[in-house]
């Protein structure tokens, strides 16, 4: 499924694309972050918002992640203000979703940071990533199935959804508004590992 862990520690230390440094994580990231996970809106589409210590939980959860599989939710730093905009990277499907096993591809941006190409813009360069460094076969994301901002990303970068794929979220009552699920794939370019990049980015 994925590279050997030393394999990909070895490399791959940050990526970089015209606007974003994708990097990882740094003490001072907290107060940022923190303050895009308190954001309604940014939420929206999750159970609850996180308070400033679940946000400390997530950002060493995602570090232990990259120290054991060599990749992870990247930091997003954008060039021009230097500023913390979001996250966007790699991690293991958890067990217990019906097409697990697998490597998932996630993002979130602050607010005031959407509508610009940015997500999209880091998540090629993760896709490349992915399947050049990593070596995947594929990578698979999804959301809820209100979260049509996140569908059409999806869309932007080639993923593909049978809605029989479609399922309601383990961790969710069947009842409740955020349950039901789309999946998305997306194959390694010509079928093979290792074959050509996604456009738009390079390893930095
Ligand atoms: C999902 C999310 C990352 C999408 O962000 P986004 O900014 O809409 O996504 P993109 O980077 O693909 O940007 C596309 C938009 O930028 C616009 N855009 C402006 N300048 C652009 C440029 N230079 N290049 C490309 N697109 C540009 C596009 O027209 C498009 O606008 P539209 O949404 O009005 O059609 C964001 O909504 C988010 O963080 N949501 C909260 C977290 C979340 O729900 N995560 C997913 C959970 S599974």
């Amino acid at each position: 499924m994925s590279a050997s862990p030393a394999q990909a520690r070895g490399r791959g230390a940050q990526l970089r694309t015209p606007r974003l440094l994708l990097r990882r994580w740094r003490e001072g990231d907290l107060d940022s972050l923190a303050a895009i996970n308190a954001d309604p809106a940014v939420m929206e589409h999750f159970p609850a918002t996180l308070t400033r210590a679940e946000t400390a939980v997530l950002v060493a959860r995602i570090e232990d992640c990259f120290q054991a599989n060599g990749f992870g939710l990247w930091a997003l730093e954008q060039h021009d203000d230097g500023a913390l905009v979001g996250f966007t990277g790699l991690l293991p499907v958890e067990p217990r979703m019906p097409f697990a096993p697998a490597v998932e591809i996630g993002w979130r941006l602050a607010h005031a940071r959407w509508g610009r190409g940015l997500a999209a813009e880091a998540a090629r360069a993760v896709c490349t990533d992915a399947f050049t460094r990593l070596r995947l076969d594929a990578i698979v994301s999804y959301t809820a199935a209100r979260n049509r901002r996140s569908w059409r990303l999806m869309e932007r970068l080639g993923m593909r959804r049978d809605a029989a794929e479609d399922f309601l979220h383990p961790a969710l009552a069947a009842d409740h508004a955020l349950a039901p699920h789309v999946l998305y794939r997306l194959d390694a370019p010509g079928g093979e590992r290792g074959r050509a990049a996604a456009p738009g980015a390079g390893t930095g």
